[in-house]
């Protein structure tokens, strides 16, 4: 058989980029020049020995201009339609430039597998309304992609505070948000009722966001929606303790995910699980401000929400809303099972533990008796102080919380000789493996004698 050398392949497919490439530009001006300047440095590097060499685009040979003020949008777009061709390129946006980008969409639908975005400068949000039309769901998206890595020291600065202070009541996902109000904030020149998570990715497999940091998003900082194997760490997300709706972290009906090393302060949850959610691992991560390391609200509008294995250690909170939380409205369907809360340290922590099944962030619900179950819930070494009340398990009375374990608390009110509330229980079934600070006797021992949670875990 003949045998053929791969360096020798190289160096021909180069000499045949380089004449196609070369008659190519006479045709479009200078557009294929840096192309092909990627392409045959990255063979160069590839035929030096280099195997893992990458060919790379950087933004500012695609016209960015990096100044702050320059809207940097078409070059980035450039930028990526160029990394997308070629597998395992890298799209590099280079440090000590800062690069104003508006909305835009990096879809991996026609792309080659394993880019890398590599971040090591700031990209900053438009900050004028008149850029985001009626509002938008989201600014920097990444979709439908085989392998997607962003990793840098850089920063997306989503410039959050035009947005907050324009409407610092106003939540998006509240069912009274009307169109007229979005329409009224237009005309005002105000910014759009929808407010954009920064940095979204969906419909991907195999994604890893490492180093950055997200910053002043106008609403959540990083979601995942539909991904698998997913991997988080050295990130953090920053902004103000009372900016409105800005989760630190989102994940929606994604798989295999793991979120370490990363500091998250921010307005609303640090990291919120919602439904669709399984097999995420949640370790070594610092909270607050924040509102906590959140499941839930699932079950919102009767529907059916699925959550399972999850687990949450080596977390510490500091001046949060709840430490770690299930969150369930009246009326859903569905599940929360298995799940491990362990080694979370909380300082002045408003509730560290909490299950509500009542969940509202209006006024009042209706009460319904359907709910999503919630059921093997542990909560292993769980200390430090707080500052409203220790433990607050509200369950459904027609679905009580079952299997629910506690082992190794220590919570101690902040204020030594002020008398605060003590935990407290409502139609919550498990066991204590321990005895706990403060003693926890509202926890009902067992199973409950009507056991109606069957159906909902049978149809997650
Ligand atoms: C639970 O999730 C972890 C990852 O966090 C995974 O390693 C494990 O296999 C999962 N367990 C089950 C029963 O799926
Ligand atoms: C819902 O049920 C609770 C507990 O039974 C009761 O205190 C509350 O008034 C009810 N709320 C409404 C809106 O019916």
């Amino acid at each position: 058989m003949c045998r053929v050398n791969p360096k020798n392949v190289a160096f021909l497919v180069l000499i045949v980029l380089l004449f196609w490439s070369s008659s190519f530009e006479v045709c479009s001006g200078g557009e294929g020049k840096h192309w092909r300047q990627n392409i045959a440095s990255g063979l160069r590097r590839q035929m030096a020995g280099g195997s893992s060499a990458t060919a790379t685009f950087n933004v500012l040979d695609y016209g960015a201009k990096g100044d702050g003020r320059t809207d940097d949008t078409k070059a980035f777009e450039a930028a990526w339609a160029a990394a997308c061709k070629v597998q395992a390129s890298t799209m590099m946006v280079p440090s000590g430039s800062v690069f104003l980008v508006g909305a835009i969409s990096f879809s991996g639908l026609n792309c080659q597998p394993n880019i890398v975005f590599e971040l090591d400068g700031k990209i900053i949000a438009p900050t004028s309304s008149s850029v985001w039309g009626s509002g938008l769901l989201q600014w920097i998206e990444f979709t439908k992609l085989k392998g997607i890595t962003i990793r840098g020291k850089g920063t997306i600065d989503g410039q959050g505070s035009v947005w907050w202070n324009d409407s610092p009541t106003f939540d998006p996902t509240a069912e009274d948000s009307t169109t007229n109000d979005m329409v009224n904030a237009e005309l005002k020149g105000k910014m759009p009722g929808t407010r954009p998570t920064a940095l979204r990715f969906y419909g991907s497999n195999g994604v890893t966001v490492t180093g950055i940091t997200i910053q002043n998003s106008p609403q959540t900082h990083l979601k995942f929606d539909t991904c698998t194997s997913v991997q988080v760490s050295d990130f953090t997300a920053s902004s103000p303790g009372n900016s409105p709706n800005t989760d630190g972290i989102h994940l929606q009906n994604s798989q295999d995910v793991v979120i370490s090393g990363s500091n998250l302060a921010c307005g609303d949850d640090c990291v919120s699980i919602q439904t669709g959610c399984s097999n995420v691992y949640i370790h070594t991560v610092k909270c607050g401000p924040g509102h906590g390391i959140s499941i839930g609200g699932l079950g919102k509008d009767n529907s059916k929400a699925c959550v399972s294995n999850i687990t949450v250690r080596d977390v510490t909170l500091q001046n949060t809303l709840t430490g770690v939380r299930i969150k369930t409205w009246q009326g859903g369907s569905g599940a929360v099972q298995q799940v491990m809360f362990s080694n979370i340290q909380v300082s002045e922590v408003e509730i560290p533990i909490m299950i509500d099944q009542f969940y509202c962030d209006k006024g009042s619900c209706k009460n319904q008796s359907s709910a999503v179950a919630v059921s093997g819930i542990n909560y292993v070494n769980i200390q430090g102080t707080y500052t409203v009340k220790p433990v607050h398990f509200a369950c459904s009375d027609s679905l009580p919380c079952t299997g629910v374990s506690l082992s190794t608390i220590e919570l101690k009110s902040v204020q030594e000789n002020h008398h605060l509330d003590g935990p407290f229980c409502w139609e919550t079934y498990g066991e204590l493996k321990t005895t706990t600070e403060p003693p926890i006797n509202c926890l009902e021992i067992g199973k409950p004698s009507k056991a109606g949670t069957h159906s909902n875990f049978e149809s997650c």
